[in-house]
């Protein structure tokens, strides 16, 4: 056995998967879905192959071609964090077939009643892969260094309609046989095919559905908003992301060519763990950056600059994950400075500061996650989730850039994308190419350090800018009793509002923080960073006339930006037992409204603290 990923039960030894054909029947009555997976590999294999799976049941493992059952092995009691190998062994097949059903508390997935959604009539579903649960929505090399193409029925009940990250191929009625699965269920008059291919090779973390009653209006020649909720979230989608297209053609001129044809947006339930997901050809956004001021711009640019960095270069495992994500954050910046301006890159660039200074007292006692790659060896990638790969990767490409100029770095980043798109690659790989390209490099930035250091390089930079400067002395004075005045703030949005709370001091005078919202309002405010910005200092500082703003918060959304700091901020360290009590209750009535993976992530809070 020789691993290709800590997170991954992919054996190098075997050939990997190339091409997966999936048949899924979803059963909203019982919140299952039953599947057939083709998966065709790369060379013909003999012996064991070894696959990804999580909750799944397998039924049988088949030869394509005879149908005749082939052996294989489930193995009995799951990995906490890997889930169950899938033992199945071949003789000279290059493919092999496998049924299987999902269990509906399959991780990927979120399965939502009619209640829960804003359209109240029809059930929804939605799926959410990254990092490691594709697995548990089909049998699969559930690893980054794997690149697959696919194809897809999905088969509904006639009332819905499905998405996917992939080119929409038809919709049309069930035909016998073409599944693996009985006629008599997969044919049934109420049901509907819709079919997908996705023909570039992506990792399977990239793979991506929905299924309920789903709008849409088009934005631009190659871009679309899907939602569902109905004309409401619609035309205040359309509003917000009216920028779209030209953020794409913005991106183009930075990076090179978009190469994924269509940039859909989907509008999710607000539930969606995430502020934005990206999914290729389809982005999934949460609902919460829909805010009527077009900073859900911010998002979108992230998610679109990961079509580039992440979805063309991917990294190869979970360690290598700020080839991502700190690509992504620094393209970011790039696409927001020129659609927003300098100011706007230099706030996300102050707010970022701040977050990677916050994992720092986050990781004090565990500091191997303060690297910017970590050994990931028994440790579940959702469990330490944090800014560290996006604040200290951006930091490290702007060292970089400060460097040798932005006119050769920009020309290295096109290079650099332009030779490694298509493939997954890791940190070791990054640092030749960038000693090759740059050559002399490693004698002007102590690659090492930043790779493989603990804590802030020296050479970090805190992105000062005149706006910056003005909200953090603001801040500072607070603490000398000092409000913020009506003339200072009257142009400040979300983000300003964002920048100076979170530079406050952990725990203020509750008095202080009471007349602070008296005059602002930040309870209340519609922005959703505002809020829980807010009401989080005012948890750490003990304001209990706060809770019920907090219950309400954690009841309506399910975005782990934001369930992470007030879950936290209730059962941390001073917190009392009252306030440990209520993050518990909260959590038994909101957990049924959350995605499987905040509701993990939320029980590994709620029991470090317990
Ligand atoms: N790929 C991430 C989301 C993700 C990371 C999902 C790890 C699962 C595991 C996405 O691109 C992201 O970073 N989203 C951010 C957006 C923000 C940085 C603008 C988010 O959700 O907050
Ligand atoms: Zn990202």
């Amino acid at each position: 056995m020789a691993p290709v990923d800590p997170h991954s039960y992919t054996d190098s030894t075997h050939p990997f998967t190339t091409h997966i054909s999936l048949s899924l029947y979803l059963d909203f009555a019982t919140s299952t879905i039953h599947g057939s997976a083709l998966l065709s590999l790369s060379s013909p294999h003999s012996g064991p192959l070894h696959l990804d799976t999580r909750s799944l049941t397998i039924s049988s493992v088949l030869d394509p071609t005879t149908l005749l059952p082939l052996p294989f092995s489930l193995s009995p009691t799951p990995n906490p964090i890997l889930g169950s190998l899938l033992s199945v062994s071949l003789s000279s097949h290059s493919s092999v077939l496998i049924l299987f059903s999902t269990s509906p508390s399959s991780s990927a997935l979120q399965w939502l009643s009619p209640s829960q959604t804003s359209s109240l009539v029809h059930p929804f579903v939605y799926t959410q892969c990254q990092s490691i649960h594709a697995r548990s929505i089909f049998p699969c090399h559930d690893t980054p260094a794997a690149r697959v193409r696919f194809a897809a029925l999905l088969n509904i009940p006639r009332a819905l309609s499905a998405v996917m990250a992939a080119s929409h191929v038809s919709r049309r009625d069930p035909n016998p046989g073409e599944s693996n699965l009985s006629d008599a269920l997969w044919c049934a008059p109420d049901r509907v095919v819709e079919q997908f291919a996705m023909e570039q090779p992506i990792p399977p973390y990239l793979f991506a559905f929905a299924v309920g009653e789903i709008g849409f209006r088009d934005l631009g020649p190659r871009t679309r908003v899907y939602a569902e909720g109905g004309k409401k979230v619609l035309d205040a989608a359309e509003r917000e992301f009216a920028g779209v297209e030209e953020m794409v053609r913005v991106g183009e001129r930075l990076f090179g060519p978009y190469d994924w044809e269509r940039f859909d947006l989907l509008v999710l339930p607000p539930s969606f763990p995430y502020g934005g997901m990206e999914n290729p050809r389809m982005v999934f956004l949460t609902p919460t950056v829909i805010k009527g001021d077009a900073t859900g711009a911010q998002v979108v640019a992230h998610e679109l600059a990961h079509s580039w960095t992440g979805n063309l270069i991917t990294n190869k495992t979970n360690e290598d994950f700020w080839l991502n994500e700190g690509f992504t954050t620094y393209a970011e910046r790039r696409i927001v400075e020129v659609v927003q301006g300098e100011e706007r890159a230099a706030l996300n660039m102050g707010i970022g500061w701040r977050g990677l200074n916050r994992m720092m007292e986050r990781f004090k006692d565990n500091m191997e996650f303060t690297k910017l790659k970590p050994n990931m060896a028994d440790v579940d990638p959702d469990d330490v989730y944090s800014e560290v790969p996006y604040e200290k990767g951006f930091q490290f490409l702007w060292r970089i850039e400060r460097q040798i100029g932005r006119p050769a770095f920009d020309e290295f980043l096109k290079t650099y994308i332009a030779t490694f798109k298509f493939q997954s690659i890791d940190t070791e790989t990054f640092l030749d190419f960038l000693k090759t390209n740059l050559p002399g490099i490693e004698n002007q930035v102590d690659l090492r350090t930043w790779v493989e250091g603990t804590g802030i390089p020296p050479d970090a930079m805190e992105p000062i800018s005149a706006i910056y400067t003005k909200i953090r002395s603001l801040s500072l004075d607070f603490k000398l009793g000092k409000m913020p005045r009506e003339d200072e703030v009257a142009d400040w949005h979300g983000q300003e509002w964002e920048l100076y709370l979170e530079n406050l001091p952990d725990s203020v005078d509750p008095l202080q923080i009471a007349a602070l919202d008296a005059r602002y309002r930040l309870a209340e405010s519609r922005d959703w960073e505002v809020k829980v910005a807010f009401l989080q200092v005012a948890v750490s500082s003990g304001c209990k006339e706060y809770f019920g703003e907090v219950e309400r918060t954690l009841k309506q959304v399910g975005r782990m930006k934001y369930l992470r700091p007030l879950y936290t901020a209730l059962v941390q360290g001073s917190a009392r037992e009252e306030e440990k009590m209520l993050a518990r209750r909260i959590f038994m009535e909101a957990r049924d409204s959350y995605h499987p993976i905040a509701q993990g992530v939320v029980e590994s809070i709620l029991s470090k603290h317990s």
